[in-house]
């Protein structure tokens, strides 16, 4: 099975055809390719973890994808929401599906090594969990610190040569502070703001409303908290949206929780997939502002030192 040959490039664009708008598209993609470089390299069957498998759209496509040079029987998926769990099982026979919280240690420490680790869309939600009633906000310190324990879990589930792939959201570089005005193009826009603005629960969101009625000036960060969020004002799928910050790390912030679990990054990139949507929504009018990168995707082993123990 070559690395990059044109059947699976054609595969992928039509198995994915309908995540098009997901920006977990390139986490597949990305994951597959490592697949058919660890069967060349280890020419064993591979074992796949992902934790926060949901209903399983990720592991299910790549083990059904590469089922000649993948253990499906001796992977597995993590969710502790059981009705996205049973239509995993639906979806992927042969799967195994642990029902329980992967920042659990000890469920962790009882799944064995696998070759491929997946986090996708997953630890916004360790993030957004760490929510404190008494500060009516995210505890943020707390919050970034479970975030990399569960990252921590997750490379200690690698086979020394495993790749671990995360899939997830990002927070912008810069100054969060920093102010941007921007307006809306119509009526409708500006009310999703509002609604947005009163019901987004992770954390507080600031603006000031400007001069003119289509217009308003907030923090870099609350921006990208509304921008991200904005796609699903207006949708039943807002209900939870609104109870989960995407947003957690920046890239430093990403790049230094890796090293300090002894994990080299080996592929980084940051994509947005929703821009267009965005600009039919709002213009920004701060000269040299631009919208925020959505999502990063890392892949990365366990760096040399570890590897030797
Ligand atoms: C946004 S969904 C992504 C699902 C899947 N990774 C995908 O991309 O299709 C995140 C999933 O992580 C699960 N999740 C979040 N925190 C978890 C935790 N601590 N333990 C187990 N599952 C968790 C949620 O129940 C949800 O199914």
């Amino acid at each position: 099975m070559s690395e990059n040959d044109g059947f699976w490039d054609f595969y992928w664009e039509h198995r994915l055809l309908p995540m098009e708008n997901l920006g977990k598209r390139a986490a597949i993609l990305a994951a597959s390719r490592l697949i058919r470089r660890q069967a060349q390299h280890l020419g064993r069957p591979l074992r796949l973890l992902e934790l926060g498998c949901g209903e399983g759209q990720v592991i299910g496509a790549l083990l059904d994808a590469h089922s000649q040079v993948c253990a499906v029987s001796d992977s597995v998926g993590v969710d502790y929401n059981a009705q996205s769990l049973a239509a995993c099982r639906r979806d992927t026979p042969g799967l195994r599906c642990i029902e329980g919280d992967f920042t659990d240690p000890h469920l962790l420490a009882s799944l064995g090594a696998f070759d491929l680790v997946l986090l996708v869309n997953a630890l916004h939600e360790v993030f957004s969990d760490c929510f404190s009633p008494r500060l009516g906000e995210i505890d943020v310190a707390a919050a970034k610190s479970r975030v990399e324990q569960a990252l921590a879990g997750a490379a200690a589930r690698l086979e020394p040569e495993g790749w671990l792939v995360v899939f997830d959201g990002l927070d912008p570089a810069g100054d969060p502070d920093r102010r941007l005005r921007i307006r809306f193009v119509d009526d409708q826009a500006r009310r999703h703001f509002e609604t947005f603005a009163q019901q987004y629960r992770p954390l507080r969101i600031t603006y000031r409303q400007d001069a003119d009625p289509l217009s308003v000036e907030l923090p870099q960060r609350d921006f990208s908290r509304f921008i991200t969020k904005s796609i699903f004002l207006g949708k039943k799928l807002w209900e939870t949206e609104r109870l989960q910050s995407y947003q957690y790390f920046t890239e430093a912030e990403y790049r230094a929780a890796f090293a300090r679990q002894g994990l080299a990054i080996a592929e980084l990139s940051t994509l947005t997939v929703n821009e267009d949507k965005w600009r039919r929504l709002v213009e920004i009018e701060t000269p040299g502002a631009a919208f925020p990168d959505e999502h990063i995707l890392i892949a990365a082993q366990q760096a040399d030192d570890r590897k030797r123990g």
